[in-house]
């Protein structure tokens, strides 16, 4: 039966919605998370310390955490693996025959596609970034992500890296969600405009929400 599912084109759109929306929200609470570095280095690596402390004393220091972390994985992996096998499969129902000068998949389409890759090289670099260090402009701290936040957004490479990838998450977010909205069903003509609408401003907030901290470092309000 779940074979049956995965192996339908509907099945893999159906995967590529929800591992979507489970990282639409997770994205939510980031960004929010995220302008705490508006209130200080007390509150933005106090709000860091309790992301790893939620769920004490049932849970032991950073389980619920981990348990988030591999959620996140899950999704990221679904996400792509079943984006990748529905690429493939729309390149092979073509015959080679239709083959002509015109681009093969329409613009959304090929957008989608690249901001993904993009997208995901942004991830490993966050990570190699701001939480293992390894890849980080200044001096790491663990436990001291306020100050890493302004090191990477001093770099001139950083804000690029990020502002590009931010202004990518827009536009994936705005198309996907009124994807993910006509895969599971809630679609329909009354409803389109609103969910564009919805689509839009939620594209509008988070990418305007995460932009706001390399410009808050970059124009000194933060630092
Ligand atoms: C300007 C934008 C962003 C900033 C300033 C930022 C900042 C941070 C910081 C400081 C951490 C480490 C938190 C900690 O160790 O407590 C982190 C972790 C993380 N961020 Fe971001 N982030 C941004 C955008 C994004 C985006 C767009 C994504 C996803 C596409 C993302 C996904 C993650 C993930 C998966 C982690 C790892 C969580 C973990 O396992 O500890 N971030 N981010």
């Amino acid at each position: 039966m779940a074979r049956t599912v995965w192996d339908s084109t509907v099945g893999k759109k159906t995967v590529m919605a929800v591992s979507g929306l489970i990282m639409l929200l997770y994205l939510i609470v980031h960004m929010y998370g995220n302008l705490k570095i508006f209130f200080g280095a007390g509150d933005f690596n106090h709000y860091a310390h309790w992301l790893r402390t939620i769920g004490e004393p049932f849970m032991h220091y950073e389980w619920t955490l981990w348990v988030i972390r591999v959620v996140l994985v899950v999704a990221v992996v679904a996400h792509a693996v079943s984006a990748y096998q529905l690429s493939r499969r729309d390149i092979k129902a073509r015959p080679a025959k239709y083959v002509h000068s015109r681009p093969r998949a329409s613009y959304a389409t090929r957008t989608m596609r690249w901001g993904g890759v993009i997208l995901g090289l942004f991830i490993v670099w966050h990570i190699l970034d701001l939480t293992t260090g390894t890849v980080h402009s200044g001096g790491f701290q663990e436990g001291h992500p306020y100050q890493n936040v302004v090191d990477t957004f001093s770099t001139w490479y950083g804000n690029v890296i990020y502002i590009v990838a931010m202004l990518a998450l827009g536009l994936h977010i705005r198309h996907g969600f009124f994807s993910a909205a006509q895969t599971l069903g809630v679609g329909s003509r009354r409803r389109d405009f609103a969910l564009k609408t919805v689509a839009n401003v939620l594209a509008l907030l988070l990418t305007a929400g995460f932009i706001a901290v390399p410009v808050g470092v970059m124009t000194g309000v933060v630092s």
